[in-house]
C-alpha cells in the first residue's frame, strides 16, 4: 500500500513536470482509471482516446492501453511524444492480421473497399480505405453499403458478422478474433440468465454471434456504459472485459453488475474476461515510462506508413464529427 501511494503521488508530479497526460482505456485496472480521472486525463473507448490524444495540449501522451492505441495516437499527433507503460501490450486481433498477408488478401480483391478495425497495426491501417472502431463501425459500413460498395472487413470476424447481419452489406471477412470476447459462452450465459431473470445483458460485438443474439444492448465500451445508465434494469450481466465495471459502478452505484460467464473456468480459459495485455498497464509500468529510458516506452511509426495510415483514420474522425 505504501508503494502504491508513493507511485500515485510521483506519477501525478511527473505528469505535470513533463507536460504529459494519461490517456487510458476502460479495460485498464481500476487504479489506472482513477489516476486518469484525478489527473484530468482521459478514460474512454478507442475512438475517444484517439480524439483526446489528438486534441490534448500536452506534448507527451502516456497511452495506457494496447499498442494499436499508442500507434493511433502517434499517427494523429506526430509532433507529440507518445509513451506506453509497456510496448509489449498488444492485441490478438493485431497479431492475427499481419500486414503482408493482409496486403495479399486485399490485392486479390481490388474492387473492394478496405475497412479495418482500429485494433490493427499502422501497416494494416496504411493499406485501408477506412479505419473504424466499434462505436462507429455500423454507421460507416451502412454508409458504404448505401453507395453500393463491396467491402473487405478485417480483422474481427465476430464484429464483422454482426455488422454484416445488421446492414446486409457485401463483406469479405478476415478470420480474426479477440481472445477475451471469443470466450464468452451463450450456453453458460443462458444458465446465468435463469438465475438472474431480471438482469439485462450487455454485449461487446467482438463476442460470438450466439452471445450477441442474447443481448439487450450491443455496442462499444462507451455505448455499453451508456446503456447501463439508461436501461431501467437494476442488474446487468456484462459480456466484455471486467475493467469496464469501474466506470459502470461509478455512474450507477445502486445497480449490480455481473461478469458474463466464459466457456472455460479459471483453469482452462486463456483470459477470463480480462485482457492480458490491458493488464500490463500497472502503476510501476507508468512510473517507469515517466522516469526510465524513453526508448523502452516510446512509440515510433515510420513516416511513410504514418502518412498512409492517417488518411483512413481521418476519414473515420471526419465521419464521426
Ligand atoms: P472499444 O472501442 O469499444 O473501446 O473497444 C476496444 C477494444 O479493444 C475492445 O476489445
Ligand atoms: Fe484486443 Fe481483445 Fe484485448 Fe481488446 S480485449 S485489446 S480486442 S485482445
Amino acid at each position: 500500500a505504501d508503494r502504491e501511494a508513493f507511485l500515485k503521488a510521483e506519477i501525478k508530479k511527473l505528469l505535470k513536470a513533463q507536460n504529459a497526460v494519461l490517456v487510458a482505456h476502460y479495460y485498464t485496472d481500476p487504479e489506472i482509471q482513477a489516476l486518469a480521472e484525478e489527473t484530468n486525463g482521459c478514460i474512454s473507448d478507442s475512438l475517444e482516446m484517439a480524439r483526446f490524444g489528438r486534441d490534448a495540449d500536452e506534448q507527451t501522451l502516456i497511452v495506457a492501453g494496447v499498442k494499436f492505441m499508442g500507434e493511433t495516437a502517434k499517427i494523429l499527433s506526430p509532433e507529440k511524444r507518445v509513451l506506453m507503460p509497456t510496448l509489449d501490450a498488444t492485441c490478438s486481433l493485431d497479431l492475427g492480421c499481419p500486414a503482408d498477408k493482409f496486403t495479399e488478401f486485399c490485392d486479390a480483391h481490388p474492387d473492394h473497399t478496405v475497412v479495418v478495425y482500429a485494433n490493427t497495426s499502422a501497416a494494416v491501417k496504411a493499406r485501408a480505405d477506412w479505419v473504424v472502431t466499434s462505436s462507429i463501425a455500423l454507421e460507416i459500413v451502412e454508409h458504404l453499403d448505401s453507395l453500393g460498395e463491396k467491402i473487405i472487413w478485417a480483422p474481427d470476424r465476430h464484429l464483422g458478422n454482426y455488422i454484416q447481419k445488421e446492414t446486409g452489406a457485401d463483406m469479405l471477412m478476415w478470420q480474426g478474433e479477440c481472445i477475451v470476447h471469443d470466450e464468452f459462452s451463450s450456453q453458460a450465459l443462458r444458465d446465468m440468465k435463469h438465475l438472474h431473470p431480471d438482469a439485462a445483458i450487455l454485449v461487446h460485438p467482438e463476442s460470438p454471434a450466439s452471445v450477441v443474439e442474447m443481448a439487450d444492448a450491443v455496442g462499444s465500451t462507451t455505448q455499453l456504459i451508456t446503456a447501463s445508465q439508461n436501461l431501467p434494469h437494476k442488474k446487468f450481466i456484462v459480456a466484455t472485459d471486467r475493467g469496464i465495471f469501474y466506470k459502470m459502478q461509478q455512474l450507477a452505484p445502486n445497480k449490480t453488475f455481473l461478469e458474463a460467464p466464459t466457456g472455460g473456468n479459471g483453469a482452462t480459459c486463456k483470459s477470463c474476461a480480462h485482457c492480458p495485455w490491458m493488464a500490463m498497464n500497472g502503476l510501476e509500468a507508468i512510473y517507469s515510462a515517466l522516469t526510465g529510458n524513453h526508448s523502452e516506452h516510446e512509440i515510433h511509426v515510420d513516416d511513410a506508413l504514418r502518412v498512409d495510415a492517417m488518411k483512413p483514420l481521418n476519414r473515420m474522425l471526419d465521419f464521426a464529427a
